[in-house]
C-alpha cells in the first residue's frame, strides 16, 4: 500500500508556516509515497496551490484525508479537536510541546498515535540536519535582531558624518544558543558592538568566533545534551550583579535564554531596565515561555521609564518562506530514510527514531512526559 502523507493548512492564530513545500513534497513523492495537501495550506508562506500540483495532491476535504492518513505533518501541536481527526494507529510528526500539552497527549496515547516531537530529537551530530528547533531558532534570532535594530532609537553601526560621528550601538544578547547566536552574527553584520552572556561554558568560543565578547560571570551551568540546567539562587544573583552593569550601557537587549521544558529563567530585572538609558530596547524572544525580562508581556510592546520591551511571539512565523523550507527538510531528513519503495519502516534501534517517538502503540515513550500526564 502507498503510504499517505498527509498535510493540513496550520490552525494556529498568526501561524503562516506549512510543513512541507512544494520542493520537499514532490522529493517524497519521488520516493512512491502519495502527498495530501489541504488546498491553502501553503498561502501564508507564499507557496499557491498550484506550486504543490507537480508533488502532491490538493484537497478540499481535510477531514476524510486525515482519516485515511499513514503519516500526518504538521507544525505545530494539534487541538484535542485535530487529534480526534488522525486516524487511530496511524504517525503524526510535529512540535508537540510535551511539556504544556497534557490532554493532546493523553488522546495520542490512547489513539495509539505513533507520534514524533521535534522537540526530543537528540542532539547528535547525524541528527542536525532533522533538528527543527535549531532550523527555526536560527531564524528567529535573525528576525529578533533586526527588531532590536528597528525599534532602538539609537544607530547600529559607526557612521561618520560630516557633523560628526556616531559611534556604534552597543547590544548585549542573552542567551548564546542558536537564536542568540545568529542574532550576535545579524547585530556585528548591523556594525553593531556585540556582547554575549551564557551560561554554558561550550558558548565562550561560539561568542568570540563571531567577533562578540563573552560577559563573564563565573556562572557555568551546563546540562545535558548541550542545554543549560537552572540556577541556584546564589547563581542568579552572582549573574544579576554582573550583568546589570553591561546591560546599563546598552542599546539595544536582545534575550534568548531557555531552560527545556521550563517557563524561561527571568534574568533582566526591573531595576536593570530602570537603570537602561532613555531610547534602548529589549527584543525577549523567551516572550513565548514567559520572557527573561520581568516585565515582558508576552505579544505586546510596551514602554517602562523610556525603555521599549518587546515580547513577540512565535517568530520564525514572520519569515515563513525560509522557515517553512528549512522545516520541510528537517521533516524530509527525519523520515525519507525509512520510506522504501513508497512505504514506511521505521527502524526502532535508530536512537534518533526511538528518542524522538513521544507516543506509539498506547504508551507514552518519554518519561518526563509520562510523569507529566499520570
Ligand atoms: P535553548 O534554546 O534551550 O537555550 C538558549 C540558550 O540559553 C542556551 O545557550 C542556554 O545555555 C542559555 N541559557 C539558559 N539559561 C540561561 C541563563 N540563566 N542565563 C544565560 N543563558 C541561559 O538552547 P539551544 O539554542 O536550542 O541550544 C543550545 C546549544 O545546544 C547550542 O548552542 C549548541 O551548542 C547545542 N546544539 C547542539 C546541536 C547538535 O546537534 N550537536 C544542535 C543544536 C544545538
Amino acid at each position: 500500500m502507498t503510504l499517505r502523507l498527509v498535510v493540513p493548512k496550520e490552525t494556529w492564530t498568526g501561524e503562516r508556516r506549512v510543513a512541507l513545500d512544494p520542493s520537499v513534497a514532490e522529493r517524497f513523492q519521488r520516493l512512491g509515497a502519495e502527498v495530501q495537501i489541504e488546498r491553502g495550506a501553503g498561502c501564508g508562506s507564499h507557496f499557491g496551490d498550484a506550486q504543490y500540483e507537480k508533488g502532491a495532491k490538493l484537497v478540499d476535504d481535510i477531514v476524510a484525508a486525515l482519516a485515511a492518513a499513514d503519516v500526518t505533518v504538521r507544525v505545530q501541536p494539534p487541538s484535542l479537536e485535530e487529534v480526534e481527526q488522525l486516524r487511530d494507529g496511524s504517525v503524526l510528526i510535529g512540535f508537540l510541546a510535551p511539556h504544556r500539552n497534557a490532554e493532546v497527549i493523553r488522546r495520542l496515547r490512547d489513539k495509539k498515535i505513533t507520534s514524533f516531537a521535534f522537540e526530543l530529537l537528540p542532539r547528535i551530530s547525524r541528527a542536525q540536519s532533522m533538528d527543527a528547533l535549531s532550523s527555526q531558532a536560527a531564524i528567529a534570532g535573525y528576525k529578533v535582531a533586526l527588531m532590536a535594530a528597528s525599534l532602538a532609537s539609537f544607530f547600529f553601526p559607526m557612521l561618520t558624518t560630516a557633523a560628526g560621528t556616531i559611534r556604534p550601538a552597543k547590544v548585549v544578547v542573552v542567551g548564546a544558543g542558536v537564536a542568540g547566536l545568529q542574532a550576535i552574527a545579524t547585530c556585528k553584520r548591523l556594525g553593531a558592538m556585540v556582547e554575549a552572556y551564557d551560561i554554558r561554558a561550550a558558548a565562550k568560543e561560539q561568542v568570540e568566533s563571531l567577533g562578540a565578547k563573552l560577559i563573564d560571570t563565573g556562572v557555568d551551568a551546563s546540562g545535558q545534551g548541550g542545554y543549560a540546567r537552572e540556577l541556584t539562587k546564589e547563581e542568579i544573583a552572582r549573574q544579576a550583579e554582573v550583568l546589570a552593569r553591561h546591560i546599563a550601557a546598552a542599546s539595544a537587549v536582545i534575550t534568548t535564554a531557555a531552560i527545556p521544558g521550563r517557563p524561561a529563567p527571568k534574568i533582566v530585572t526591573k531595576a536593570m531596565v530602570e537603570a537602561m538609558k532613555p531610547g534602548a530596547v529589549i527584543v525577549d524572544l523567551a516572550a513565548e515561555t514567559g520572557g527573561n525580562c520581568e516585565l515582558t508581556e508576552p505579544g505586546q510592546t510596551i514602554e517602562h521609564n523610556d525603555v521599549t520591551i518587546h515580547g513577540p511571539l512565535n517568530v520564525p512565523s514572520l519569515i515563513p518562506v525560509h522557515a517553512s523550507e528549512t522545516y520541510a527538510k528537517n521533516v524530509f531528513n527525519f523520515l525519507s530514510p525509512f520510506v522504501k519503495n513508497g512505504e514506511l519502516a521505521l527502524d526502532w534501534n535508530d536512537e534518533v527514531v526511538a528518542k524522538t517517538c513521544l507516543t506509539h502503540d498506547g504508551q507514552i515513550r518519554h518519561e518526563p512526559t509520562r510523569k507529566l500526564v499520570g
